[in-house]
C-alpha cells in the first residue's frame, strides 16, 4: 500500500471513528442495559469476523489447496456440515444467548418510577407518574433519577415510532394501541440524546429528544417544580400574541389560558434544553427562529405557519414563550 492509498483509507475511516462516542452513541453507556447491548455487538462483531476468517480460509484450500484438500472440500458431508450444520448451531446458540442477555430482568419487582412516553408525528410526550399517582406533563426530554428502577411505558398515538437513546439502551418501538415496557436502571448523571428509531414519515430523522439523568434529590426538586403552573410572567405583550394567535388551541400552559392538548405542553418551554423536539437548543433566540422558520426547518410539522406575526411580534411571543421556566 503506498503512502496516497494509506491516507485516503485512514481519512475515509476517520469519520467512522467519530461517530463512536459521543451523547448519542451505544460506545458510550451509562446504563447496565447499554453495557449489555455493548457486549452483544462485540461478541457479533469478533464472532463473525473469526468465521469470516476461516470461510476465507476454507475457500482458499478447496481453490488454491493440496490435491487431497481440494477432494475433501468437495465432498458432500463437509459441504453439510460446515455450510449446514455449523451455521445452525452458531446461530441457534448466538439467539438464545442474546434472549438471556436483553431478557426482561427486573420486570417482577415494583418500579421507583413510571414514566409513560407516546410517540407523536414528530416528537415525544412525556408523562411523569408521581408516587401519589398525579400525572405531570412535559415534552422531548426525558429527565430520570440515577440509581432508580425506571418503567418506561412506551406507546404512539399515531404510526409506528422507536424509542432509543443509545446510551441508556436498545431500541424500543413505539406502537399505536400497544404498550412496550423498557426498565432502566441509570448509572451515572449526564445528558444524553436520542432519536426515532423508526421511520414513522416526513420529519422522523428530526424527531429527537434528550435524555438527562440527575441525582435523586435534584431530580425530585425539579419534578416537584415541573408539576406546578407555568411562574407569573412578566412578559404581558408575547402572553396576548400567545392568547390572540391561538396557540392554546394546541398547547398547554399550566396556570394559564391554554388548554390544547394536541401539541407538546409548554408549561415550562423555558426550561427545556431544546426547541422542537431536538431541533434547535432552548433559548429566546432559538424560538424566535422555530416561530419564524419551523416550516422550513422542520418539513411537514403540523404547527401552522403563523406568517402573519410581524418580527416585533414574533420576539414578543419567543420572549413569553422563554419566561415559562
Ligand atoms: Cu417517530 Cu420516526
Amino acid at each position: 500500500m503506498n503512502a496516497v492509498t494509506r491516507f485516503i483509507a485512514l481519512a475515509s475511516a476517520a469519520p467512522l471513528l467519530a461517530g463512536c462516542a459521543g451523547a448519542q452513541s451505544m460506545f458510550s453507556p451509562m446504563a447496565a442495559e447499554a453495557d449489555r447491548v455493548v457486549l452483544l455487538f462485540r461478541v457479533m462483531l469478533i464472532g463473525s469476523c473469526v468465521i469470516g476468517a476461516l470461510v476465507a480460509y476454507c475457500l482458499w484450500l478447496a481453490c488454491r489447496g493440496a490435491e487431497d484438500r481440494r477432494r475433501m472440500f468437495g465432498k458432500e458431508s463437509v459441504v453439510f456440515r460446515l455450510g449446514l450444520l455449523l451455521p445452525v448451531m452458531v446461530l441457534t446458540l448466538l439467539l438464545l444467548w442474546s434472549l438471556r442477555l436483553l431478557g426482561r430482568a427486573g420486570q417482577d419487582t415494583e418500579p421507583d418510577l413510571v414514566v409513560r412516553l407516546q410517540g407523536e408525528q414528530w416528537w415525544w410526550r412525556v408523562t411523569y407518574v408521581r408516587a401519589d399517582g398525579s400525572e405531570v406533563e412535559s415534552a422531548n426530554e426525558l429527565r430520570l433519577p440515577v440509581d432508580a428502577d425506571v418503567l418506561l411505558e412506551l406507546s404512539s398515538a399515531d404510526v409506528l415510532h422507536s424509542f432509543w437513546i443509545p446510551a441508556w439502551a436498545g431500541k424500543v418501538d413505539m406502537v399505536p394501541g400497544h404498550t412496550n415496557h423498557l426498565r432502566l436502571r441509570l448509572a451515572e448523571p449526564g445528558i444524553v440524546r436520542g432519536q426515532c428509531a423508526e421511520y414513522c414519515g416526513g420529519a422522523h430523522a428530526l424527531m429527537r429528544l434528550y435524555g438527562v439523568a440527575m441525582d435523586p434529590n435534584e431530580f425530585t426538586q425539579w419534578l416537584a417544580r415541573e408539576s406546578g403552573p407555568a411562574v407569573a410572567t412578566t412578559q404581558t405583550q408575547g402572553r396576548e400574541i400567545f392568547v390572540a394567535s391561538g396557540c392554546g388551541g394546541c398547547h398547554r400552559v399550566r396556570g394559564e389560558v391554554a388548554p390544547g392538548r394536541v401539541g407538546p405542553d409548554l408549561t415550562h418551554l423555558g426550561s427545556r434544553l431544546s426547541v422542537g423536539a431536538g431541533l434547535l437548543p432552548g433559548g429566546v433566540a432559538a424560538l424566535e427562529t422555530w416561530l419564524a422558520r419551523h416550516p422550513v426547518l422542520k418539513p411537514e410539522n403540523h404547527m401552522p405557519a403563523f406568517a402573519f406575526l410581524t418580527d416585533t411580534e414574533r420576539r414578543a411571543l419567543a420572549l413569553y414563550l422563554a419566561s415559562l421556566q
